[in-house]
């Protein structure tokens, strides 16, 4: 939510509309910086256009100094120097100690770091001012195992070396290479003998080299300095009404990264743009920005744009026909991006151009990881080792969502509730907004609205429903408030450069946070979580963390000043992007302690590299018009490929009211969101399932039946994905790799296992729309059956009730067909395989299950079953796919009598059909046949055969003769 309309941000809100009256200014361009007005952007930018303007000319001031360089048991390292002026303008260098590690999982980790500001005091300066930069990125992102590889081995030769040229084979069966070069530096990643990512190509490794504030007096006698060194903005800055004090000075870090032959590059989400990511220095259809990484509020934001957004997941990944390639840049300050491609290089890359990236980070370290794939299977796999898989979600949080700021009672939140049974349309969870709570103060209730939490809890506990409550970082600063009073007792809220409590405006008024960076702050938050304390009854209540950038109402960037200080005496500037990160994690641990057997659920607004550990997100304050349903798609395929696929767009839009037409197709859009959350401002007018009567409601209906019926298999793609990475929402290429015309279409996307191709309609008026085909695979409609085929665009119709589904022969997909009121009470249904078959009459599919709340599953209590359907002999088999152990049999003797009621087989050839009337089913030693119906192949759609009640058990192995 954003400060609109409340008490808090009023002072501020007035000075933004006394600005916006002034022509050419908006909001979002008076609150948040350009390149340009970010001194440390600027000079790299200036950096980066003198180095292109004469590649042959330009002599960076960078060395290695080649006496340090060695490579030992999976680490390369040495000193790379910097040529500067000291303070009395005497030449001298500055020492960058890197050292490039070879990690056992297969990626390459280069560090770069500043000996000056490695710890050791520096005569005559206080410690502050001479502390180490931030290292600490990588501890909260990555969570992987960073033992270098000790089987990676030099094979330079002793010529190379002494010319500073070191060769290290490494990755699976040495299959990668790196070769450093000192002179210019630069670290080419090759695969099986060719370049796919080079660090440095185009010399713009840039590091601020510590130095002393510049006194008047030298620089009376050393005018050259003025020109060097530009002290307002190095020293200290004005953005926003508030003087950032730099004491530490400049400590800017900056690389090039280029992918050669790679001309699409995707990820570095959160941005409202194109999945593919657009060149940023100008050009038509280009940004003149470049991609700004920093967690800032940023309400009702532009479409199409560059700008900085709630959360940063600095991960980027390369790919063309043949090859999938990554980096991960793991510094959590404010950081900027900018991308070029080159002209195509027909000698080395054909038609292709190749994408040149820039990299430039306010303070911490250089610190990046290489993934060289060699595929985007390959490439998810490795991120994820790094940073963590995303855990299996409890099924409810797959759910349908049911938010709006706000659900005014206890009477309130029950109706809806109530109607929800009414109008027969099924829901998880309910949510509440920040005027639950007494003036804005998390963990109380407003008396009278909310006289008997618990109650209500318990209402909806009996129809297995959840309640999500939000609770946010800003503590409201009030005498007699225990949290607060906890909280400054106990020292754990942030400071400012003075070091004193730190206070803003946000919902409460004047506030205090919580500084989830300290240990005790942490055990502090697990604390106010103790059954009891909130609420008394906690068994269904999760919880929702918003504004965790932080956002500031009175802050610059609407956010905290970066010379706040936070536990370890770091900057807001150094952690500023990790922050809404360690407070998730907070309510997560306090989640755990209190309820260890339950799955936790929380949602984020901000995040980082490594959150998609901790829960869901959402894209923040969108709105209900048609660009924001369109930017959601590719906006949802970034967070998907860079880790955190547990995303979903508000449905309907934020602010604003949506038409019914726009409202529909948005609920069909988001039935296939990962995170499917209908939410809207408080001053939206209602729009719950049933507002608008019918037909309206039946079709928000239909989409959200859809969505709970596709739920075992939806549930089966987040269980793969939590040990392998591989996306909920997948792009075209991860289905069609070698197909270079797709690389650009983000209006489309595969759902999960199930070979579903979902195109949502998102321009008004839209009855019809073309979908394309990424190969020559057979599909069908979801809906009909008809038969698309052949590669490229194909007109399909979709009035107002039909979402564009197709299904790829190939798959087998698992559905649950009966109507209940929430997830969890479908536990025990039974249920349908939709067979597609492909051009071969092929098919297969998996089904994961287990109790879809409990940790048990950790513990091996699930079961995952892999079905297949064989044109050799036109079986359906059901196998397991997990030994057999204790829980896993305990688990599924609590499902041994849930069936399979119906057996769906799309595109069979029926000259192949052993008896036109019925199948012969298999298990457990016995046999029994099964009536069929057969529609035969007509009018372009392919023939369906359905097998009802095939008698056939879940948790056991069958088969299915036709
Ligand atoms: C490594 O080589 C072996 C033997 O040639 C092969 O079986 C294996 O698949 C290779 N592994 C990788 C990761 O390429
Ligand atoms: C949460 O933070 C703790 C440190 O407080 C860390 O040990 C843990 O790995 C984090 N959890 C996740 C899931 O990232």
């Amino acid at each position: 939510m954003v400060r609109a309309r409340l008490s808090g941000g009023i002072l501020c809100l007035l000075a933004i509309l006394i600005l916006m009256a002034a022509p050419g200014l908006s909001a979002k361009n008076y609150l948040f910086k350009t390149c340009e007005q970010s001194p440390f952007c600027r000079r790299n930018r200036e950096y980066a256009d003198r180095a292109t303007a004469a590649p042959a000319a330009w002599a960076p001031p960078y060395s290695v100094d080649l006496a340090t360089v060695s490579f030992e048991t999976g680490v390369l390292d040495g000193t790379i120097l910097k040529s500067v002026l000291d303070s009395r303008g005497e030449p001298t260098v500055a020492e960058l100690p890197f050292s490039l590690v070879f990690l056992e999982s297969g990626s390459a980790r280069l560090v770069v770091d500043e000996k000056r500001r490695l710890g050791s005091p520096i005569d005559g300066f206080p410690s502050r001012l001479t502390q180490r930069r931030y290292n600490e990125a990588s501890k909260w992102a990555v969570v992987g195992d960073m033992t270098p590889d000790i089987s990676a081995i030099d094979i330079s030769t002793d010529e190379e070396r002494s010319g500073g040229i070191y060769r290290i084979k490494y990755g699976p069966n040495h299959s990668f290479e790196a070769v450093f070069s000192a002179s210019p530096l630069q670290i080419k990643f090759l695969r099986d003998g060719e370049a796919h990512v080079i660090l440095n190509e185009r010399s713009l490794l840039n590091v601020d080299q510590w130095r002393p504030k510049p006194t008047v007096e030298n620089l009376a006698e050393d005018p050259s300095l003025a020109n060097e060194i530009d002290i307002k903005d190095m020293w200290e800055e004005d953005f926003g009404g508030k003087k950032d004090m730099k004491p530490k000075g400049p400590e800017a870090v900056a690389m090039d990264i280029t992918f050669p032959g790679y001309e699409h590059v995707f990820g570095i989400p959160e941005h409202a743009d194109k999945f593919s990511l657009r060149e940023t220095r100008g050009g038509e259809g280009n940004h003149n920005e470049p991609y700004r990484l920093f967690n800032v509020d940023i309400f009702e934001y532009d479409v199409n744009s560059p700008m900085a957004m709630y959360g940063a997941i600095p991960f980027m990944q390369a790919h063309r026909k043949g090859s999938s390639v990554a980096v991960l840049w793991a510094n959590a300050a404010e950081t900027w991006i900018d991308i070029v491609k080159t002209r195509p290089n027909p000698e080395a890359f054909g038609t292709r151009k190749s994408t040149q990236t820039h990299w430039i980070s306010e303070s911490g370290i250089i610190d990046v990881y290489v993934m060289l794939g060699p595929n985007s299977a390959s490439v998810y796999q490795q991120y994820g080792s790094l940073t963590g898989y995303a855990p299996l979600p409890p099924i409810y949080a797959l759910g349908y969502h049911q938010c709006r700021w706000n659900y005014n009672s206890e009477d309130d939140v029950l109706e809806v509730d109530a109607n929800f049974d009414k109008h027969e349309i099924p829901y998880d969870c309910i949510w509440l907004d920040i005027e639950y709570t007494e003036n804005k103060k998390y963990f109380t209730w407003m008396k009278p609205s909310f006289p008997n939490a618990e109650k209500m809890m318990q209402a909806l506990d009996k129809r297995k429903r959840k309640l999500v409550a939000i609770i946010d970082p800003h503590i409201k600063k009030e005498t007699g408030y225990k949290v607060y009073e906890g909280l400054v007792k106990n020292d754990l809220t942030t400071k400012t450069e003075n070091g004193k409590e730190y206070n803003g405006w946000c919902w409460p008024g004047e506030s205090a946070w919580i500084d989830t960076f300290n240990p005790k702050a942490i055990e502090y938050w697990k604390d106010q979580f103790k059954p009891g304390k909130f609420c008394g009854y906690e068994h269904n209540l999760l919880i929702w963390n918003d504004m965790n950038e932080p956002s500031v109402f009175n802050g610059p960037e609407v956010t905290a000043p970066r010379d706040n200080i936070h536990y370890g005496n770091w900057e807001e500037r150094d952690v500023h992007n990790v922050y809404g990160m360690t407070f998730i994690n907070a309510t997560v641990q306090a989640l755990a302690a209190r309820q260890p057997r339950q799955r936790p659920f929380v949602l984020t607004r901000a995040f980082f590299a490594g959150s998609q550990r901790l829960g869901a997100v959402w894209t923040g304050d969108n709105a209900a018009k048609w660009e924001y349903l369109d930017i959601a798609g590719p906006m949802l395929l970034s967070h998907s490929i860079a880790g955190f696929g547990f995303i979903g767009a508000d449905v309907g839009g934020f602010f604003g009211n949506p038409t019914t037409e726009l409202l529909v197709r948005w609920y069909q859009a988001g039935a296939f969101y990962p995170f499917f959350r209908g939410h809207a401002h408080i001053e939206s007018k209602r729009r719950e399932p049933w507002v608008f009567g019918e037909p309206y409601t039946s079709l928000i209906k239909s989409s959200i039946r859809l969505r709970y019926q596709l739920l075992p298999s939806l549930y089966t793609a987040f269980h793969r994905t939590s040990f392998d990475g591989m996306p909920i929402m997948r792009p075209m290429f991860l289905i069609a790799p070698d197909n270079e015309d797709i690389l650009d279409i983000d209006d489309q996307f595969f759902w999960g296992e199930t070979g579903l191709l979902v195109k949502p309609i998102v321009q008004q008026g839209a009855l019809s729309t073309e979908i394309y085909l990424p190969d020559d695979e057979v599909y069908y409609d979801y809906f009909d059956s008809t038969i698309y085929q052949g590669l490229g665009y194909h007109h399909i119709e979709a009035p107002l009730e039909k979402i564009p589904v197709l299904a790829r022969g190939g798959h087998i997909l698992v559905r649950r067909d009966r109507y209940r009121r929430s997830a969890t009470l479908m536990s025990h249904d039974p249920f349908t395989l939709v067979v597609h078959l492909d051009n071969a009459g092929n098919a297969a599919g998996v089904l994961y299950l287990d109790d879809g709340e409990t940790t048990a599953n950790i513990r091996g209590a699930y079961s995952h079953r892999f079905f297949m359907f064989s044109s050799q002999d036109n079986i359906l088999r059901s196998r397991s796919m997990q030994p057999s152990s204790v829980n896993s049999r305990s688990f599924e003797k609590t499902i041994d009598t849930v069936r399979i009621e119906k057996v769906l087989l799309v595109g069979f050839d029926m000259d192949k059909l052993k008896s036109a009337t019925s199948v012969e089913s298999f298990q457990d030693k016995k046999s029994w046949t099964t009536e069929i119906t057969v529609e035969v192949a007509a009018n372009g759609k392919a023939s369906v055969i359905t097998v009802r009640d095939p008698k056939v058990l879940v948790t056991g192995d069958w088969s299915i003769q036709f």
